[in-house]
C-alpha cells in the first residue's frame, strides 16, 4: 500500500531536477569557493551565480541573500545577528507573538535570559492571527526601544497567514525593523512582488519545505542591514556567515526555488484550496472537532483540528495503520506529547493542544488520495469515539 503523505508541512521530497543539479557539486564541482587555484575559482564562479539566480528570483539585490544551513539558521541569524547589533543603539526589546516556531521563540527566550532583552509578546486572536492594534499600541509606548520585531508569515502548524503587510507598514511607520520567518510560505503560496512582497528588512527561507534538499536556507537581510554573525571562523556570506558554502545543497535549493517562484503552478494552487475546502467540510459535521484557523487567512495546503479530547499519539497511530502520514503540529514535538504552544496561545486547553491534527498535502497529492483520506479519517474519528 502506497502511503499517503499529508505531511508537506515537516518536509517534502526532493524535486528531480533539483537533485540533478547538486549531482556535479558531489562529483566533478568538488572545489573549495575560498580556494586561488582554477578548480576553486571555478566554484566561486558557480556560487555567485547561484547568490544572483536567487536574487533575480527574489527581485533583490545578490548581497542581500545570505546561504544558511536551513529554516533554523536563518532565524537564528536574523534575531540573534539584528538584535545584538541594535542593543548597541541601546535598544534591548524583542517583539515577537507566542505562536512563532521554537527557532526563533527560544532565540529570543535566550536573549532575554542572558543577554539582558526583554520581550513582547503579541497575543493572536482564535485562529492564530496577530492582533495588529496590539504590536500598534507597543510600538506607539516603545518604539526607541524595539531592537527587532519578529513575526513568521505563516504558522507551521495552523497554516494561518499573519498579517505580514500590515505590519511592514507599521513598523516603517515607527522605525524598527521587522522580521519575518516565511519558511512555509515558499511552495505553497505565490509572491507576487518577491521578497519585498513580505514588506520585510530580514526574511527567513527553508529550502526543504519547497523541494529543495534538507539543511540549506537563505536569510534574506536588506541593504545595508547587516547582522552580526553568530558562526565566527572566516569572511565567507560576506562576513555573515562563517564556513566552507554547501555548493551542492545551494544548487538544489535554487534549481527548486526557480520552480516555485512567484509560485506554484496555478492548477495545484487551485487543487490543494478546493481539496482542503472538501476535507474541512466532511469533517466539520463531526460532533466534537474544532478547526484552529479560519478558511480565508492560512495556507491553502494546511489544515488542522482537534477532535473531543482526544490526544494525537492515539488518532495520528490509527491513520498510520490506515497509511496516512499526518502530523501533530509542529514535527519536533511529534512523540513527545507537549501540548502545542501554538494552539494553547490561541486559547485551546491543555487537552486540547495535546490533541492537534495537523493534515499538509502538496504537490504528489492527487484527488484520489483525498477522497480516500476523507473516509479513512472520517471512520477512524467516529470508531476512535465509539471507543
Ligand atoms: C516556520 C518554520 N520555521 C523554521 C523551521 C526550521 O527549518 P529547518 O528545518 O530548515 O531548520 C521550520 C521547520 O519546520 C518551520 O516550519
Amino acid at each position: 500500500m502506497k502511503p499517503i503523505y499529508f505531511d508537506y508541512n515537516a518536509t517534502t521530497p526532493l524535486d528531480a531536477d533539483a537533485f540533478e543539479s547538486m549531482l556535479p557539486f558531489l562529483s566533478e564541482n568538488f572545489g573549495n569557493p575560498s580556494s586561488i587555484h582554477r578548480i576553486g575559482r571555478r566554484a566561486r564562479v558557480m556560487l555567485d551565480q547561484f547568490r544572483e539566480k536567487a536574487a533575480a528570483l527574489l527581485g533583490c539585490k545578490s548581497h542581500e541573500i545570505i546561504f544558511t544551513s536551513g529554516g533554523t539558521e536563518s532565524n537564528n541569524l536574523g534575531i540573534f545577528g539584528v538584535s545584538r547589533l541594535m542593543k548597541r543603539s541601546d535598544r534591548n526589546i524583542i517583539v515577537t507573538s507566542p505562536v512563532e516556531h521554537h527557532a526563533a521563540l527560544h532565540c529570543v527566550e535566550y536573549l532575554e535570559k542572558y543577554e539582558g532583552f526583554r520581550k513582547i509578546l503579541i497575543p493572536v486572536d482564535r485562529n492564530g492571527r496577530v492582533i495588529v492594534e496590539e504590536l500598534k499600541s507597543v510600538l506607539t509606548t516603545n518604539a526607541d526601544k524595539v531592537a527587532l520585531v519578529s513575526i513568521m508569515a505563516a504558522n507551521n502548524e495552523t497554516g494561518s497567514h499573519q498579517p505580514f503587510q500590515e505590519i511592514g507598514n507599521l513598523c516603517q511607520e515607527f522605525g524598527v525593523i521587522y522580521h519575518t520567518d516565511a519558511a512555509q510560505w515558499f511552495g505553497k503560496e505565490s509572491i507576487d512582488s518577491g521578497i519585498l512582497f513580505f514588506n520585510a528588512d530580514l526574511v527567513s527561507l527553508c529550502a526543504h519545505k519547497f523541494h529543495g534538499p534538507k539543511g540549506v536556507g537563505i536569510l534574506y537581510a536588506k541593504s545595508p542591514l547587516h547582522p552580526d554573525p553568530i558562526i565566527f571562523g572566516g569572511g565567507h556570506e560576506n562576513d555573515r556567515r562563517a564556513g566552507t558554502e554547501n555548493l551542492a545543497n545551494i544548487a538544489g535549493m535554487i534549481k527548486a526555488l526557480e520552480k516555485i517562484t512567484p509560485g506554484p503552478e496555478d492548477s495545484m494552487l487551485f487543487h490543494w484550496k478546493q481539496w482542503i475546502q472538501e476535507i474541512r467540510k466532511s469533517l466539520a459535521p463531526l460532533d466534537g472537532l474544532k478547526f484552529w484557523s479560519s478558511e480565508e487567512n492560512s495556507l491553502r495546503n494546511t489544515l488542522m483540528f482537534t477532535f473531543s479530547n482526544q490526544d494525537a499519539i492515539s488518532i495520528l497511530a490509527a491513520l498510520d495503520i490506515e497509511g496516512i502520514c499526518a502530523s501533530s503540529g509542529s514535527a519536533c514535538s511529534v512523540g513527545s506529547l507537549l501540548p502545542s504552544h501554538v494552539l494553547l496561545a490561541q486559547g485551546a486547553s491543555e487537552t486540547e493542544a495535546k490533541g492537534a491534527i495537523r493534515l499538509s498535502i502538496g504537490r504528489e497529492t492527487t484527488g484520489e488520495e483525498i477522497q480516500k483520506a476523507i473516509s479513512i479519517i472520517s471512520s477512524t474519528l467516529s470508531r476512535i469515539q465509539k471507543n
